[in-house]
Formats: structure tokens, C-alpha cells, sequence
């Protein structure tokens, strides 16, 4: 029997969406996913829907904001011989981070979107670069790209986690490890459920999680989808502030 191209797989932000839905498609191609997120029965089904594709996983219920829990469980799993493939995948946006105050709201999407991305890659790094191989992922987005109205802490987040891969993708050319950035667009979720505006070109998580493992599998540095807003968001970094601005005025 041929290796699967992902033997172990370490995944934050598991319990639904398009984490969920990324450990669905890792599992059904052979990988042990190791799921973490707060929801311990909702991170349950998601094994059980690894289960029923043909795969299994172990379920690591806990907050990614809690540093030292995350250093532990981070550390055990990464500790595993054949764990080649992290990703930092646990995100919130200024609607669900559920703080009564901006400052609040601010606070909790830049520790969850950026902090503890950043630490969750950092505490799997030095295991890997002893084995000389592994992938570290982080899923960032195409919101990144530019700054949008009432989503601040977001955009902020986005950016800030895309530029902090690029560094360590800089820092581990040459030592057999691949830092990958993941940028979607717009996928149906929990997460854009409660936006109020237009989103173009829509995924459905499972075509979004195919799409993320493929281009994990083949070694992408950065992978965007879907492709017309990507082009779109890239185009749009070239237009001027006030222009930017009306067009995108809620
Ligand atoms: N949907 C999109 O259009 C889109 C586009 C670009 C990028 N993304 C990114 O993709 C990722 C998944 O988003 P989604 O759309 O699938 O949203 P989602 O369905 O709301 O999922 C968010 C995930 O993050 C976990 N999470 C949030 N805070 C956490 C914390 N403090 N500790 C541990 N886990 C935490 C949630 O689990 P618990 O609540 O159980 O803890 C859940 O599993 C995010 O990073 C998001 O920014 C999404």
C-alpha cells in the first residue's frame, strides 16, 4: 500500500466550518487527525465524520488562548514520529468573538487569530525541524489583502499572520520544512452566517477543504481560493484610498 501523502495531522479550530471540514478530507486520505477546539462534543462529531469516511482521529478539547494548555498538547502531539502536518486553523471574527466592547472584540480576535496561530506553529517547530520534514499551515485569508470596514481586528489579524508565515517560511528555507500559507475567500460557516453583505464567489467548506489539501499536498507556499477573488483582492491593492474607500463603505 502507498503512503498517504499526510501519515499525522495536528488541526486547531476542528470543531466546525472549514476546519472541520479540512480534518474530514485529511482523514478520508489517510491521515491520524489529532482535533483541537473548545467544543468537546462537536469536536466528537467531527471524528465520528472522519470515522465514516474511512479515517480516525483523537480529540484535544481546550481553548488555543490558553498558553500553557496549548504549549502541552501542542508538544505531545508534535512529539509523535509520524505527525507531519500542523495547522493553525482556530479563527473568530469581530461578530462571534462574543465581548461586549470593541476593545473587547479587538483583543479576542488578534490572541485567537494571530497569537495563538503564531504559538501553535511555534511549539510544533522544534520537533520537526529535529526530523527534518513537516508542513506547518496556518489558515489566514484573502481578507488580509485589504482593510474592510467594522472587521479591523480581522483584516489586521489576517495580514499580520500572512506576513509573520512568510518570515518563517524565510527562516526554514533549506531545512526540509514547508510553511504554507491558506487563504480562502468567502465559505459558508458559522463565521460568515452572520455577516450582512454580499459575498461573492461562495464555497461550500468541502470544495474549500479540497481545495486546501490539495495544495498542501503538492507544496504550495500560499494557496488562494477561489481564484476570481483572489485576482479581484490582488487587483484591489492597487487602487487608490479614497477609491477603496467608496467601494467599500457599508
Ligand atoms: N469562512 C470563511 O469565509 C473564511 C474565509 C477565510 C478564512 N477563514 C478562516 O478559517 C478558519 C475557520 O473559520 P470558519 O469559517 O470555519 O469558522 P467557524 O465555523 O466559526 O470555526 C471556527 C473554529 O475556530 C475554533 N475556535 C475559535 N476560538 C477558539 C479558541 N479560543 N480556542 C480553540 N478553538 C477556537 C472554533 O471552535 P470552538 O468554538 O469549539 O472553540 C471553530 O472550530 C478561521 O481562522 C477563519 O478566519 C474563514
Amino acid at each position: 500500500m502507498v503512503d498517504p501523502p499526510f501519515r499525522e495531522a495536528l488541526l486547531t479550530g476542528a470543531s466546525s466550518g472549514l476546519g472541520r471540514a479540512i480534518a474530514v478530507e485529511l482523514g478520508r486520505r489517510g491521515a491520524l487527525v489529532h482535533l483541537i477546539a473548545r467544543r468537546e462534543d462537536e469536536l466528537a462529531r467531527t471524528r465520528e465524520e472522519i470515522r465514516t469516511a474511512g479515517g480516525d482521529a483523537a480529540v484535544h478539547p481546550g481553548d488555543v488562548t490558553d498558553g500553557p494548555w496549548l504549549d502541552r498538547v501542542v508538544a505531545e502531539v508534535s512529539a509523535r514520529p509520524g505527525l507531519d502536518l500542523v495547522v493553525a486553523g482556530a479563527g473568530v471574527a469581530e461578530s462571534g468573538a462574543g465581548e461586549d466592547t470593541r476593545i473587547g472584540r479587538t483583543h479576542t480576535v488578534l490572541e485567537v487569530n494571530l497569537v495563538a496561530a503564531a504559538r501553535t506553529l511555534e511549539i510544533a517547530l522544534p520537533a520537526m525541524r529535529d526530523r527534518g520534514s513537516g508542513t506547518l499551515a496556518a489558515l489566514s485569508s484573502l481578507a488580509g489583502l485589504r482593510g474592510l470596514p467594522t472587521a479591523a481586528a480581522y483584516c489586521a489579524s489576517k495580514a499580520g499572520l500572512s506576513t509573520w508565515l512568510e518570515s518563517l517560511r524565510g527562516e526554514l528555507h533549506g531545512t526540509g520544512l514547508r510553511v504554507c500559507d491558506v487563504r480562502p475567500g468567502f465559505v459558508r460557516t458559522a463565521l460568515t452566517a452572520r455577516n450582512r453583505f454580499p459575498m461573492p464567489f461562495l464555497l461550500e467548506p468541502e470544495d474549500a477543504a479540497r481545495r486546501t489539501v490539495d495544495g498542501l499536498e503538492r507544496g504550495r507556499a500560499i494557496i488562494e481560493y477561489p481564484r476570481r477573488l483572489a485576482w479581484l483582492m490582488r487587483a484591489a491593492r492597487l487602487l487608490p484610498q479614497p477609491l477603496w474607500r467608496r467601494l467599500t463603505s457599508p
